[in-house]
């Protein structure tokens, strides 16, 4: 079962069992509240991977309470729903959020890239890579896949004079047996999967390239620092 679905079911079932509590001791709502957070906050020690998990169940009903009391049409709540849909669609399937790669990762990628090499970034976010190189090293063919429908249309926009190539879909639905390096930037989820399609379709020889996220039992042959205030590293597999 993915986190996100644990978060409802352990956030439902505690609501209503605080709704039982509140209304046999007829106590006011902010007790309803404490109470879902408490017993939240067991429900996400014991069914959660991530000890933060804890602070976003214990938050959620006093955000909750809140928003009930403030005089916000219901309709803008639905209008945020999906707006944040739509910038971190992929969170929800492999637990990998938006965030861009930086110039210090840029210059460093670049430096592994072979000149006239063909290279995709799979989870492209706003197009950043891809801009990057059109810019930079116009010698590489780049591509890009992305799945959220608004960084993929501003990067629609800002590479449509460019000869990068942009796709919107899933990154495991595109075929790596084309590229000379796959770059990734993405999230520990993925990773064993995204190894093992690697593995099937990249031809020997290319390279795998991830940003910050290793791979289970797969040492890279090297590992190089970004010195950015992260400590961020590119991890570089020769297939
Ligand atoms: C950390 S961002 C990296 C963006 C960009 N590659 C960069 O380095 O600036 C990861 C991106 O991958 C996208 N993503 C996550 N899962 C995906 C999937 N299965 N298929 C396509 N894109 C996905 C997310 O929407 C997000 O925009």
């Amino acid at each position: 079962m993915t986190q996100a679905l644990r978060f409802v079911l352990i956030q439902l079932s505690a609501m209503l069992l605080a709704a039982l509590i509140v209304s046999v001791f007829k106590w006011p709502a902010l007790f309803w509240a404490v109470s879902v957070a408490v017993l939240s906050l067991l429900g996400a020690l014991r069914w959660h991977d991530g000890k933060w998990w804890g602070l976003i169940h214990t938050i959620f009903p006093f955000l909750l309470l809140l928003a009930l009391n403030l005089p916000i049409d219901s309709r803008w709540y639905l209008a945020a729903l999906l707006l944040s849909w739509m910038i971190f669609g992929g969170v929800l399937r492999n637990r990998v959020p938006l965030y861009l790669s930086n110039s210090q990762a840029l210059k460093i990628l670049a430096d592994q890239v072979p000149e006239g090499a063909r290279l995709i970034d799979l989870g492209a976010g706003t197009g950043t890579v891809l801009a990057w190189f059109t810019r930079y090293r116009p010698d590489v063919y780049v591509s890009g896949v992305e799945l959220a429908w608004i960084p993929w249309l501003i990067g629609h926009f800002r590479l449509a004079k460019s000869t990068a190539q942009w796709q919107h879909g899933n990154v495991f639905a595109a075929d790596l047996a084309n590229y000379d390096v796959v770059y990734a930037y993405l999230s520990p989820e993925p990773m064993i999967q995204l190894w093992e399609k690697a593995k099937n379709e990249m031809r020997p020889g290319s390279l795998l390239i991830s940003n910050s996220f290793d791979i289970p039992n797969a040492p890279p042959a090297r590992v190089l620092d970004i010195g950015d205030w992260k400590g961020s590293r590119l991890l570089v597999w020769t297939i």
